[in-house]
């Protein structure tokens, strides 16, 4: 399986394509799906700024779109001494996708990295369950 650091080094990658002139905050993802392939993505802002959409989701949208349903990792670089969580909403658009035990890896460029369990970054998660509850 490919390793963490590796994973980082891509979400490292993968970063330096970010757009973010509004924020200059520019963030990097990679994700490792259960068939093996690996899906990438950077923040991409707009002029309207709440078009601007996170790294997170805009390898998750690559994944899925590719046929990619079960994300088994997920690192997400930033330049910043605390190593930068993903928003809420990434949080819940990685939850969709995960599996028994998706590991979310933040790390930045000083080589500084955390592992968590997607359950510890989402703990009261909505999800399809719920949906089937309706009454
Ligand atoms: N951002 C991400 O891409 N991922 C995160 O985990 C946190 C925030 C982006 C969104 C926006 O382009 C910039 O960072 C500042 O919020």
């Amino acid at each position: 399986m490919l390793k963490d650091e590796e994973l980082i080094e891509l979400a490292m990658e993968a970063r330096r394509a970010a757009h973010a002139p509004y924020s200059n905050f520019s963030v990097g993802a990679a994700i490792l799906a259960s068939d093996g392939r690996v899906f990438t993505g950077c923040n991409i802002e707009n002029s309207t700024y709440s078009l601007s959409i996170c790294a997170e989701r805009v390898a998750i949208f690559k994944a899925v779109s590719e046929g990619a349903r079960e994300l088994v990792k997920i690192a997400v670089v930033a330049d910043t001494e605390n190593l930068t969580p993903p928003c809420g909403c990434c949080r819940q658009m990685i939850w969709e996708f995960a599996g028994n035990d998706t590991e979310v890896i933040l790390a930045n460029l000083n080589g500084d990295a955390h592992k968590f369990d997607i359950r510890e970054l989402i703990p009261q998660p909505f999800d399809a369950r719920f949906l089937e509850g309706v009454r």
